[in-house]
């Protein structure tokens, strides 16, 4: 077996994945579609595991190791492959760190609409190698990055220097550090977070354009007025949840089903919009109770036994069965009272005719964090026309999750591919 591996390969493979991004429509401009021929995606994942459909943990993945000779072929073949390349796992087997999927990183390079001279923050180093493609496109003076973990940022920095890419790499809580190098023109988050943390609208400039995953969707936030952003979701995002230095990610699906299956405080009767969409219901939830996490129970045919939504925070939970031709039972404990939380947002959403997450939008301002459906002018508190009952949040302020627990889901390679796939099938027709 040949095991020699030559730049020649590694060109025809970044070559290959630039042809695939760009069939799906996601590299229209020439500068980005440069930068994702040159990069070399290789260097900054010298061992990685691509995840099994449906079981996140490494025992399942598939591993790849660039120092094996006898591999390295099919370690490079690898890494050019449009997946998340997992590069760290906490040792309760949780993935917390990794080189994004492409098809994923290319829609939000696009989304940030960058141009000469922009100074970007990244928060979320992993490899450096987002960081790479951002310092080809716009100069390495022009980019800041962060990662909470020093393991991670010390690797990157080598990493980055030696490819020619010796942008600033900071360690630290990319939520609340004033990077010294603010204000930035653009701010892109490759961590998922529920509410966006005031530090990055501070260190924002005006004009400045923020892009983020927020709860299950992908946001792009323009900085307005004063301390105002606000902008429409495109498309869905399940990143790793941003974390702080001392608190490890844990899964906590299986706890979900634990916690909300057993005998409720409280017990009544709700009206359920008919075949809800899960997919808003969790976006939603996660945006109403942070780091909460709603699961559903279903039987083989597809039949929805029940929902179950857990907010670890104040460990208050909701049990909601459907059933056919009459209300639904709720089964609710804790001092968050979550169904009545959700009821009335989910009418509002039936009402408005069950629009997806890229209808919605978010404007974010020091005093109001508000969700809204087609355009910002209808989420102006208290316009008649507000879906979802506009946020103001029911549960907290803005700025405090750097205290809670973090959200198991989007911790967890499955729901990252999950949610990756599904992007891919809205690229597909969003970018035709
Ligand atoms: C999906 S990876 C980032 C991928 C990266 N951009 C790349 O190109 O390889 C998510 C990263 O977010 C980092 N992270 C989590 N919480 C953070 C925080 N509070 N501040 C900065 N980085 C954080 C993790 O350590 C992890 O490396």
């Amino acid at each position: 077996m040949n095991t020699t591996v030559t730049d020649d390969m590694a060109a025809d493979y970044r070559e290959q994945l630039a042809d695939e991004l760009a069939a799906a429509g996601l590299l229209n401009d020439p500068a980005w579609r440069r930068a994702w021929q040159s990069v070399p995606r290789h260097l900054f994942a010298p061992r990685f595991a691509i995840s099994a459909p449906g079981q996140p943990g490494p025992a399942a993945a598939s591993w790849y190791d660039g120092s094996d000779p006898a591999e390295r072929p099919r370690w490079l073949a690898a890494a050019y492959r449009n997946e998340a390349l997992i590069t760290r796992y906490a040792d309760n087997g949780v993935a917390i760190s990794s080189s994004t999927e492409p098809a994923l990183m290319a829609h939000m390079l696009g989304l940030l609409d960058v141009h000469d001279g922009h100074k970007v923050l990244e928060i979320g180093t992993g490899t450096g190698y987002n960081a790479a493609l951002l310092a080809h496109r716009l100069g390495p003076d022009n980019v800041t990055t962060i990662d909470v973990d020093p393991r991670l940022t010390q690797a990157a920095k080598e990493v980055l220097d030696d490819a020619g890419f010796p942008v600033t790499v900071l360690t630290g809580n990319g939520a609340r550090r004033a990077a010294e190098r603010a204000p930035f023109d653009r701010i892109i988050a490759t961590c998922g977070v529920d509410r966006i943390p005031a530090a990055w609208i501070q260190q924002l400039a005006p004009g400045g354009l923020i892009v983020a995953n927020v709860s299950r969707g992908l946001v792009a936030l323009r900085r307005g007025n004063g301390d105002m952003v606000s902008g429409q979701f495109c498309g869905q995002a399940g990143f790793m949840a941003l974390h702080t230095e001392g608190e490890l990610p844990t899964s906590t699906s299986g706890r979900v089903f634990e916690v909300t299956g057993g005998v409720a405080e409280r017990q009544y009767d709700a009206d359920l919009p008919g075949s809800l969409d899960f997919t808003v219901a969790s976006f939603l939830a996660s945006l109403i109770a942070e780091r909460s996490q709603l699961m559903f129970v279903h039987r083989e045919d597809g039949t929805v036994v029940d929902y179950r939504w857990w907010h670890p925070a104040s460990n208050s939970w909701v049990r909601v069965e459907p059933r056919s031709g009459g209300p639904a039972r709720v089964h609710e404990t804790g001092i968050r009272h979550l169904w009545a939380k959700i009821d009335p947002i989910l009418a509002d959403w039936d009402n408005a005719g069950r629009p997806g997450i890229d209808q919605f939008g978010l404007t974010i301002t020091p005093q109001h964090y508000t969700l809204w459906v087609g355009s910002p002018s209808n989420g102006r508190s208290p316009a008649p026309s507000i879906l979802t009952g506009a946020l103001p949040l029911p549960f907290d302020g803005l700025d405090d999750h750097q205290s809670r627990p973090a959200r198991a889901c989007c911790s967890e390679a499955a729901c990252c591919a999950e949610q990756t796939r599904a992007l891919r099938r809205q690229n597909a027709h969003k970018h035709p």
